[in-house]
């Protein structure tokens, strides 16, 4: 998984690819590079971790006109210059950047004897490759990408040429082009008040693009006309970081989208009428998404089954991709993914559409791959979310599921949902609440119902940011396992804002206390019992406490990592966009 840019024909390329690969950079900050043409050939310049890094190694004023750039997320082989993208060939004529996974390049390598390789990806594999295929440029590209199996997104450089070419498949890739040169890359960000419209390319589509013209080919290498995607009221306004943490810009941003999300969905009717009649149609609603995602398309299933009654299942995307699950065409498929881009989840949602069955997307990306798929879209408004520890796009997307919710069951819960984004603001953490908690090696988080998807999602925040290695399970499920590690060592963060389910918490909370646990109870109940610590959540409606609950529980988590001294933002091992199986 990592994101790519070129640029071809702009006098000031490298600086264009550059700033390009920072707005990826939520694809991958393991390492970066760009090649460059100057005088006919081909340079390279790399470095390991953030762009500020390669930024480091570049020359004031380096100037070309055909760049190819790329920050990597390491799937083959370690964190290294030598493992960095671009990657050249043998022959020194050709560089490659590449987002995807080559699954066969164990094969190709020994079927064209590609040996003595210099670093240990699957990427200097492909290259080699394709220097080693008959006939011009293109004709090498195609005949290298319709051997390989897997995923590629792919910029190719030649020496002693004006052009880039471009291959795609199930990897992300788009073009663009003005009066004064070509952009590509892994995403629409990177052609942000830069260009009018762009091209988005499908799977096994090639493109030749130089300073003045794009030919777009298909696999056979026959030449095809591809329709602009108009851009220029796309909205690339909110990537300014005026926080110093983008993670804590984001968790106060959420008053925010809840008002934008609420105004989308009841002035400007995103919901109209004939998509909610489709909606009630099926009998069946299976969620299919990754982590944080998944922990949201678990509450969507609770509204669903409480307020439609509608029979719903959750399934986590990589189980569900090999499971071999029987489908139904009464059935909707729902993925929801704030990137659209997760490889997991557009597999399976390419495998159900494949099938006959009908898909519809929850996500924060317009035009992403997922809604490319997708029959019914249903967009979230949480705007670009760039720490990789999601926490705006999960609360649009419970707010947003909500809403979808209440509209197919004609509940009228308007003034309800208007009162609560007017009233609810940003909630104040209290920091003197870490020291103590910070004592505990070992965290549990408990709920019922709601509150149990929110202790799942709030001990997945504290492990990705603050290595915290905490668990958040079902209140019920302490007595069949997990009691027997409770001791004076351990903190359990008890959530409970569900009035009919206050004495089932309750006892809970004393099973701990009995074992010497401590605990922690995040409420807006009041409650009958005695705590180590608390933290008081305001009151709303029950539906609309799983949005309140969790912003303490994200702050709780940005401010640990804080204290711990990492980077919130930018954890280590992950990245923000998972394109990668
Ligand atoms: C969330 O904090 C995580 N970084 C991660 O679990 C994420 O939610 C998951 O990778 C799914 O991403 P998506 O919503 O873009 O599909």
């Amino acid at each position: 998984m990592c994101g790519i840019c070129a640029s071809v024909g702009f006098k000031n390329g490298v600086e264009l690819v550059v700033d390009g690969l920072k707005k990826l950079e939520y694809r991958g900050y393991d390492s970066s590079g760009i090649a460059y043409l100057k005088n006919d050939e081909i340079n390279l310049i790399k470095s390991v971790g953030q762009i500020k890094n390669l930024q480091e190694k570049i020359t004031d004023n380096l100037q070309s006109d055909v760049v190819i750039g790329h920050t990597r997320w390491a799937t083959h082989g370690k964190v290294s210059v030598e493992n960095a993208h671009p990657h050249i060939s043998f022959g020194k004529s050709f560089a490659l950047v590449h987002n995807g996974i080559i699954e066969n390049y164990e094969h190709l390598k020994k079927q064209f004897q590609i040996d003595n390789l210099y670093s240990q990806t699957d990427t200097e594999v492909l290259i080699n490759l394709i220097e080693k295929q008959e006939g011009k440029t293109l004709d090498k590209l195609i005949g290298a990408c319709n051997m390989v199996e897997g995923s590629f997104a792919v910029c190719l450089i030649e020496k002693k040429s004006d052009k880039i070419y471009l291959a795609k498949r199930n990897s992300p890739l788009m073009v663009a082009i003005s009066q004064n040169g070509c952009m590509a890359g892994s995403d629409i960000s990177i052609f942000a008040k830069k260009f009018e419209e762009c091209f988005i390319l499908e799977d096994d589509e090639f493109v030749i693009a130089s300073a003045k013209k794009l030919d777009f080919f298909n696999k056979y290498g026959e030449k095809i006309e591809k329709t602009p995607l108009n851009i220029s009221n796309f909205d690339f306004s909110d990537e300014n970081l005026n926080e110093k943490y983008f993670m804590l810009k984001e968790i106060k941003e959420q008053p925010i989208v809840l008002k934008k999300t609420f105004f989308k969905y009841f002035s400007e009717n995103y919901l109209n009428e004939q998509l909610l009649s489709q909606l009630g149609k099926f009998k069946k609603f299976h969620f299919i998404a990754c982590g944080t995602a998944y922990h949201s398309s678990l509450m969507g299933a609770l509204f669903l089954e409480k307020f439609c009654r509608k029979e719903c299942q959750v399934s986590i995307a990589s189980e569900f991709r090999y499971a071999n699950r029987v489908l139904s065409k009464n059935c909707l498929y729902v993925f929801v993914s704030q990137s659209g881009e997760t490889a997991d989840t557009i597999a399976c949602a390419k495998l159900v559409k494949e099938k006959g069955m009908k898909v519809m997307c929850v996500t924060n990306v317009p035009y992403s791959t997922l809604e490319h798929i997708a029959d019914f879209v249903l967009p979230t408004f949480a705007g670009k979310e760039v720490a990789v520890a999601s926490t705006k796009a999960y609360v649009s997307q419970v707010f947003t599921l909500l809403i979808m919710v209440l509209k197919m069951a004609k509940i009228d819960e308007q003034d309800l949902l208007k009162d609560f984004v007017l009233r609810y603001d940003n909630f104040n953490f209290d920091e003197k609440l870490l020291f103590p908690i910070s004592k505990f090696k070992k965290v549990f988080f408990i709920g019922r119902g709601q509150d149990y998807v929110t202790s799942l999602e709030a001990s997945l925040k504290l492990k990705e940011i603050a290595y915290l290695n905490c668990m958040g399970m079902a209140s019920g499920e302490l007595k069949h396992g997990t009691l027997a590690l409770i001791d004076k060592e351990t903190l359990v963060i008890a959530v409970s804002t569900v009035e009919s389910l206050k004495s089932k918490v309750e006892s809970n909370i004393e099973e701990v206390k009995a074992r010497g646990g401590k605990v922690l109870l995040l409420s807006n109940l009041v409650h009958n019992v005695d705590v180590d610590f608390r933290i008081d959540l305001p009151s709303f409606d029950e539906i609309l406490m799983p949005i309140v609950s969790v912003i303490p529980l994200q702050l709780l988590a940005f401010n640990y990592a804080l204290m711990l001294g990492y980077n919130p933002d930018k954890p280590r091992n992950l990245a923000k966009s998972v394109t990668v199986e």
